[in-house]
């Protein structure tokens, strides 16, 4: 191995969960199974300089979109050195890591799926560059990603993915995300999402915190069912086409989420007033026109609205006409599936 400085760089954006991923346990491993469509806009860049250490602890520098950030710095030392366990490779390097996202910081968009499956595929482009991993698999880039951030698992892959093992689901496990794309009807293949910004504050629970409370939650045993009883109905819907059982699991998903951790101990209530009015017109509209749009909701006030490319003309007016008065700054991120992370060098 050389002394030179190498370089590796990726870009990775975020994905939305259909079936929400909500608790889990031992090293990041999902209570229940969960599926997503990995987005485009919403993404990180990510770049690797590497060259050989002398030390024999892991080395990080790490800027985000320019500044220092020592903090974060040390928390990716401790994952790549926790990836390290399975790579020792990975302990001979320092690293020089610079990272900057698509979407402003203050738009409330988590940006964990984004930001760690874009470091690990430059992890794992490394180990493969170096012969650490012998052939192309991305389970392996999935798997290390779910160390970052349970949702970045999923966002290894174009489209659909699934994480969390479902008997419905062939080779589906909770240690990694698989791709469900062949599966996926034509209805669905170029789903579009905009968010719709309705406030940007800084949640007040961490998905962290969140996912700890369903530990002992009153409802677990029931949702864990309900979970796997939700991705087998929505599994039906996206193989059919099938629009309206579609709208049907994942406004359910989106409510339950918000639903568990309103009856949680301690409660949180993440959903705005401006949040509750938009679903209420996004249900009115549909109602009076049968246009195929379906809401959801991560772990705080702000709107996915999915809709198929062919609506996506009305939806947009629609938004415009409607809805975007109720957001921050008139705030609206349009995004759709994407085609998963690409390698910049
Ligand atoms: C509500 O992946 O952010 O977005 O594993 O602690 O990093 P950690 O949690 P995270 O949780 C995301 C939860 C969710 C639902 C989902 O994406 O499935």
């Amino acid at each position: 191995m050389t002394d030179t400085i190498q370089k590796v760089a990726w870009k990775s954006a975020s994905n939305i969960a259909l079936v929400k991923y909500w608790g889990k346990h031992s090293e990041q491993i999902p209570m229940n199974p969960s599926i997503s469509i990995t987005l485009e806009n919403a993404n990180t860049q990510t770049s690797i300089q590497y060259n050989k250490s002398n030390g024999s602890d892991v080395k990080v520098d790490f800027l985000f979109e320019g500044n220092r950030k020592p903090e974060f710095g040390q928390k990716i030392e401790r994952f790549i050195a926790r990836i390290a366990k399975d790579y020792p490779l990975l302990n001979e390097f320092s690293y020089i890591i610079e990272s900057s996202n698509s979407f402003p910081h203050s738009t409330g968009i988590a940006s964990s799926a984004s930001s760690m499956s874009a470091l690990a595929m430059n992890l794992y482009s490394i180990l493969r560059e170096h012969g650490a991993i012998a052939s192309e698999d991305l389970s392996i880039a999935s798997s290390m990603s779910r160390l970052g951030s349970g949702s970045a698992c999923r966002s290894v892959y174009p489209g659909f993915a699934v994480w969390g093992n479902s008997e419905i689901v062939d080779g589906s496990h909770d240690e990694y995300a698989v791709e469900v794309n062949e599966k996926i009807h034509e209805e669905f293949k170029n789903t579009h999402d905009s968010i719709l910004i309705v406030d940007s504050a800084k949640k007040s629970v961490s998905s962290t915190e969140g996912h700890a409370l369903m530990a002992g939650h009153s409802f677990r045993e029931s949702r864990i069912k309900q979970s796997h009883d939700n991705l087998k109905v929505l599994m039906q819907a996206l193989e059919g086409g099938d629009w309206h059982k579609f709208t049907e699991i994942v406004e359910l998903e989106a409510l339950t989420l918000h639903a568990l951790m309103m009856s949680s101990v301690p409660s949180y209530i993440l959903l705005h007033p401006n949040t509750l009015k938009v679903i209420e017109l996004i249900r009115e509209f549909r109602n009076a026109t049968s246009t195929a749009m379906a809401f959801t909701l991560d772990a705080g006030p702000n709107i996915h609205l999915l809709y198929p490319d062919y609506n996506a003309g009305a939806v947009k007016s629609f938004i415009n006409d409607a809805l975007i008065q109720y957001c921050e700054e008139r705030k609206v991120l349009h995004d759709k599936a994407g085609q998963g992370p690409e390698k910049l060098i």
